[in-house]
Order: C-alpha cells, then sequence, then structure tokens
C-alpha cells in the first residue's frame, strides 16, 4: 500500500473513525527536534487510546452465539480511494470464501507516526490488531513482536521476487509477507522532451541537469514564470533518505551502512552526489523543494509545471488520472545512471501477523488471501499497485493498465537499493532519522556536504557502534 498519500485524498469510509489529518501533521516540516518528538509521541498516545476504545467497542458490540471470527487488519488510514474500494471488495470476497470476518482499522498518514503507533500496540502485548501492514523498512525493527511465517507460507512466499522475500526475513524468520512492490522512478513529460529535441528520458543525472535547465529556460521564456525542470522529496523525512541514497548510490558512494555492518556514508562519491543536489535546490528545483514530500512534488508536476518528478509507483496512476494536467504526456524510467550505474530505491510493504494474536490460522488466511496471486492480479490491473510476484509483470492485462512494469520488473530482478533498514534493525528509525537531517542541512546551506557527512558518520557509529569503512564501490546496474 502507498505510504504516501495526496492531499486531495477522500476520507476513507471508515473516517468516523478519528484519523489524523495531513493538516495536524503539516507541522512535522522543519520543528525543533525535541518538539518534533514530544509531538508526535502525544499524537500516537491519544492515537493509541482511541484505537484501544474502538477495539474495545467492535468485540463489545459483536450478537451473541455468532462463531465467525473477527481478524484485524492495521493498515495506514489515508489511502486513494480505488485502492480503498478494492480492499473493501478484497475483504468481502474473503469472508465470502472462508466465513472470517475483517475489521479494517485506519493507522495514521506519515510512515514515522505509523511506525511509532505499530510499535506501542506491539509493546502492550495485546493479540489485537492480529494484522499489521509495515513498510519494507520495518522488518528489522519489528521482528521480534511478529510470527515467524515459515511454517505456514514458505511455499506461498517463495514465488515471490527474492529480494522482497529476503528483505521481510530476519535472522532466518520469515517476519512478513511481500504485498505491494515499490521503487524510486523518475517521471518525465514525453511532449516536452519532444518539443525541445530529446529523443527519451536522460541516461545520466548530469544529463538530466542540462536538459530540465534548458526546458525550465525555454518555458519560463514563453511566460511560464513558476515551471521548474525536477521536483523530489526534500523534506527531512523519509523519502529524503530514499532520495539521498538514490543520488550516491548510483555514484558508487554506497548504502549508508553496508550489509556486512559498516558505516560508509563517509565517502567523495556520497558528499559530491550531496553538493549536487544542493545545487539543484533553488536552480532547476524550486527554493521550497527541500519542505517538499512526495504529494508535494506530485502537486506541482500534475499541474504541469515541472519536466521531471522523482516519486513511487503509485504517482503513476495519479498522473494519468483525468484531472491531472500530464494525463497523457508523461512517461516513467528508472532513476538517471550516475557512474556506478542506476540506483531505484526499494520500497513497498508487507503483512505480519502478531505473535499474540489469538487468532492465528485465520489471521494466516487473510495474509494468505491477500498476497494469493489472482488476488494481486486484480488488484494491479485496478488500481495500478505493483505487485510482488514477478510473473504478474508479464500478464497482458496488467500490463495494460501499467505498460510500464516490464521495467520495474527489471529494477526488482537487479536493481533495486534496499535500504539499510535489515543491518540497522531496530536502530534503522534513528539511523535514517540522522541521514534525513545530515543531507538537509547540506541541501539548506546550513553544512558543507563534507562536513555533514563526518558529522554523521560519528552519529551513526554512536548509535548503531558499527565501525566506519573507508571506501566503497557498490555495483548498480546500468539503465
Ligand atoms: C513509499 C515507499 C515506502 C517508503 C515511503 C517513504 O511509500 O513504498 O517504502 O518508506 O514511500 O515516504
Amino acid at each position: 500500500m502507498m505510504c504516501w498519500r495526496f492531499r486531495s485524498a477522500i476520507k476513507p469510509r471508515w473516517s468516523q473513525a478519528p484519523v489524523l489529518t495531513s493538516e495536524h501533521l503539516a507541522s512535522e516540516h522543519l520543528p525543533s527536534r525535541h518538539l518534533l518528538s514530544h509531538h508526535r509521541g502525544q499524537r500516537t498516545w491519544i492515537f493509541l487510546c482511541i484505537l484501544l476504545v474502538l477495539i474495545g467497542l467492535g468485540s463489545c458490540g459483536k450478537p451473541t452465539g455468532q462463531p465467525t471470527t473477527t481478524v484485524t487488519l492495521l493498515c495506514p488510514g489515508w489511502v486513494d480511494k480505488e485502492f480503498r474500494d478494492r480492499r473493501e471488495q478484497e475483504v468481502a470476497q474473503f469472508t465470502g470464501e472462508t466465513g472470517i470476518q475483517v475489521k479494517l482499522l485506519p493507522g495514521p498518514e506519515s510512515a514515522t507516526e505509523q511506525l511509532a503507533l505499530w510499535r506501542k500496540l506491539l509493546e502492550n502485548g495485546t493479540g489485537t490488531p492480529d494484522v499489521y501492514e509495515i513498510d519494507v523498512i520495518w522488518p528489522g525493527t519489528l521482528a521480534e513482536y511478529f510470527l515467524d511465517l515459515k511454517p505456514y507460507l514458505a511455499q506461498d512466499a517463495a514465488a515471490h521476487f527474492p529480494v522482497l522475500v529476503a528483505n521481510d526475513t530476519v535472522n532466518g524468520r520469515l517476519v512478513a509477507m511481500p504485498y505491494h512492490a515499490d521503487a524510486g522512478l523518475l517521471f518525465y513529460r514525453t511532449d516536452l522532451l519532444r518539443q525541445y529535441g530529446y529523443q527519451g528520458p536522460p541516461k545520466t543525472w548530469d544529463e538530466m541537469e542540462r536538459m530540465a535547465a534548458r526546458i525550465q529556460g525555454g518555458e519560463r521564456a514563453k511566460g511560464k514564470k513558476d515551471f521548474w525542470g525536477y521536483v523530489w522529496e526534500g523534506a527531512p523525512s523519509e523519502a529524503l533518505t530514499c532520495n539521498g541514497l538514490e543520488w550516491q548510490a548510483s555514484e558508487g558512494g554506497g548504502r549508508i551502512i553496508e550489509e556486512d555492518k559498516t558505516i560508509s556514508v563517509n565517502n567523495q562519491r556520497t558528499t559530491l552526489a550531496w553538493a549536487r543536489a544542493a545545487r539543484w535546490t533553488g536552480s532547476i528545483s524550486p527554493p521550497g523543494v527541500v519542505a517538499y514530500k512526495e504529494w508535494d512534488a506530485m502537486n506541482i508536476w500534475r499541474s504541469g509545471n515541472a519536466v521531471f518528478m522523482r516519486n513511487w509507483t503509485a504517482a503513476y496512476l495519479l498522473s494519468g488520472a483525468k484531472e491531472s494536467g500530464v494525463k497523457g504526456n508523461f512517461g516513467v524510467a528508472l532513476p538517471p545512471n550516475g557512474q556506478a550505474g542506476a540506483a531505484s530505491v526499494l520500497g513497498g510493504a508487507s503483512l505480519s501477523i502478531s505473535r499474540n494474536s489469538r487468532h492465528l490460522q485465520e489471521a494466516v488466511a487473510l495474509v494468505r488471501f491477500l498476497c494469493r496471486r489472482d488476488v494481486e492480479r486484480e488488484r494491479a490491473r485496478i488500481t495500478a499497485q505493483a505487485p510482488t510476484l514477478p510473473e504478474l509483470y508479464d500478464d497482458p492485462e496488467v500490463l495494460k493498465t501499467s505498460p510500464y512494469f516490464s521495467l520495474l520488473k527489471q529494477g526488482f530482478l537487479s536493481g533495486a537499493i534496499a535500504r539499510p533498514s535489515t543491518v540497522a534493525g531496530k536502530q534503522y528509525g534513528n539511523v535514517s532519522e540522522e541521514y534525513f537531517k545530515a543531507l538537509h542541512s547540506v541541501l539548506t546551506g546550513e553544512r558543507s556536504s563534507p562536513n555533514a557527512a563526518a558529522d554523521l558518520e560519528r552519529e551513526l557509529v554512536r548509535i548503531t557502534g558499527f565501525k566506519t569503512k573507508a571506501a566503497v564501490s557498490t555495483r548498480v546496474q546500468p539503465r
């Protein structure tokens, strides 16, 4: 499921339940660290109390003598209408097939707040919720609370992308089942590229920079004063970690922390990649890009005011929607090559089962159902959500909705870069926060790129206790 939501998203049908709104979360932009954690903590606690009351009310309200079991599924609360409708149909189909009822519980909007809430519920030790939808970066953080699915779903898991199954396996335990795949992508305007004489999307970052500057200049000269070359996610958030990792890994600057538990971030390839992005800020990208999350970049792109955008798979359907200003005039590519190749960060979500669930068999049945071939296929066909089963990427019906899936498949099979969440385990949240804060300070001109990387390295050593590594060369695939 998409972890980022657009401001225009319509409230879910279960929005009688008090979901946090994006306005509440808008304060996430640039507050002090203390304030940020204080508000987050407070909101999470309020949310947790309301959720527990709702769960309690739910069970009290059950008609007596009814033999059916209800499994609760906790998922991010703000999703696009197509997806929401589809999920309700899926749940109804599951109940029809098995007689098991499903209660959907909506969580908060941002990945950071979801994690805080998920963790509190799991630490609480109550059996409910039974099933948790989790971001691909969380298996290492939450592994101890989840059931090992190997005895139940090992065979099913074997059919999914190996990179996703590996990501969901922590110390040999399959703590989650791949549910939907995601990857960082470059969206480009086909009409403008054609108009300015380009045959296709840029192959390298340098080419992208040159094309963006030229087209931006040309469009502005035609009177489009608000036109920009490249929009991306520069706010101090998880999405900036993803952008930064794509820039540095494609240049051979490594993955922040390597699989052998060495901290590799302080190297020249990385600092040059960061400095280049700082140069984009205010030139080919709006000065405000340092406060953009996915939906901010998306809004500029959809209004037709950018030639390139970095975003996730979910942006595909939204770019082609009838209210989109770029409908019919855009293409999708993997991010441009650096010296080492193209790096597209792996995203997506998986489904986990609480170790304390009192409905294990039913919860396993629900997870198996939601990750089943025919269910993923319909979901991909209708909502364009990227499946986790490679074979669906060759399915003509699925390709009709999302022709670019053949390109994505190639990314998932060979080039997708996972964030260092498995190796950092429970510390991943802190690692990512320190990374995006350091990079953000470079983008805003507060610190030089080498200083920020040196400070970050010290901080990561303190957080993880890992050793540093002098030089790295990550192999990534050329596009
Ligand atoms: C997308 C990705 C998810 C990532 C998030 C960051 O939702 O699927 O993995 O953590 O964006 O904003």
